[in-house]
């Protein structure tokens, strides 16, 4: 079921909107080659318990993963798409790193990632740049297109249309869903669509848009042996971007905006 939020717990969920956004500026701040995914997860957990929140991915065990998650972020470098575990090996210069994160503060939940290129390679992989970029404006227009009286297939027609048109592929059978006092709630948010279809969106309603993009096709993806990190196939790069949104009477107001 759907859980509208009012207008003072959407207020209220802004504290956990800014944690996260602080949170992932220190990570990216911290990005450079030689560190590990490993340490920029022990920088998160420092960010959040600071803050005052709790980590919303650390032990979280939905039905389908074989364990509890056992990290703080999700970090998926190169050809991992999302969910990777943290690990010991050093960033390398012109490293694709997505990085994502949830939190909770006073019980409420916000989600988000961002995708990077490590810093210090001699040459920038223009593909990559132009994938993140991508990613971005999907996000933005996905963002753009959450207003009250359009519908959730508007959001999803959005971000897929502007994938497409750059001849990326969105995963197929992932995308955003709600959020509130759980960090997945109803509705699930596809990122393709057809318009004018779906959920009607309505001032209240909390989201998380979370684009994921590939070279290759929608079904182009592998799970890793952790039975958590998604691989592409053919070990092309992947990039990942997210935000949690609350739909306002004045429009959509993104609570994760670092
Ligand atoms: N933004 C990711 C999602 O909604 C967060 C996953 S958290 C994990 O799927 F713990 F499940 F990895
Ligand atoms: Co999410």
């Amino acid at each position: 079921m759907v859980q509208l939020k009012t207008p003072a717990q959407i207020e209220a969920m802004k504290p956990a909107g800014a944690l996260v956004a602080q949170t992932l500026a220190a990570v990216k701040d911290a990005a450079r080659p030689g560190v590990s995914t490993r340490e920029l997860d022990q920088i998160a957990a420092a960010v959040i318990a600071d803050g005052g929140g709790v980590p919303a991915f650390l032990n979280y065990h939905p039905r389908w993963a074989p364990t509890p998650y056992p990290g703080v972020l999700c970090t998926s470098v190169n050809e991992k798409v999302v969910h990777a575990i943290p690990d010991d090996l050093p960033l390398q210069p012109g490293d694709l790193l997505s990085v994502d994160c949830g939190a909770f503060v006073d019980s409420w939940c916000a989600d988000a990632a961002f995708s990077i290129i490590v810093p210090g390679a001699a040459e920038v992989n223009v593909f990559d740049q132009l994938m993140i970029h991508t990613a971005e404006r999907a996000l933005a227009a996905g963002i753009a297109a959450s207003v009250p009286g359009a519908q959730l297939g508007d959001v999803g027609y959005a971000i897929g249309t502007i994938c497409r048109e750059a001849g990326f592929g969105l995963l197929q059978d992932h995308g955003g869903h709600g959020v509130g006092r759980s960090m997945h709630e109803a509705p699930h948010v596809p990122n393709e669509s057809r318009p004018h279809r779906g959920l009607r969106l309505r001032p209240g309603l909390v989201i998380a848009i979370e684009p994921m993009l590939q070279a290759g096709g929608r079904d182009d993806y592998v799970h890793l042996a952790d039975g958590w990190g998604l691989s592409t196939t053919d070990g092309s790069r992947a990039a990942h971007v997210e935000h949690t949104i609350a739909i306002t009477e004045d429009g959509p107001l993104i609570l994760t905006r670092q």
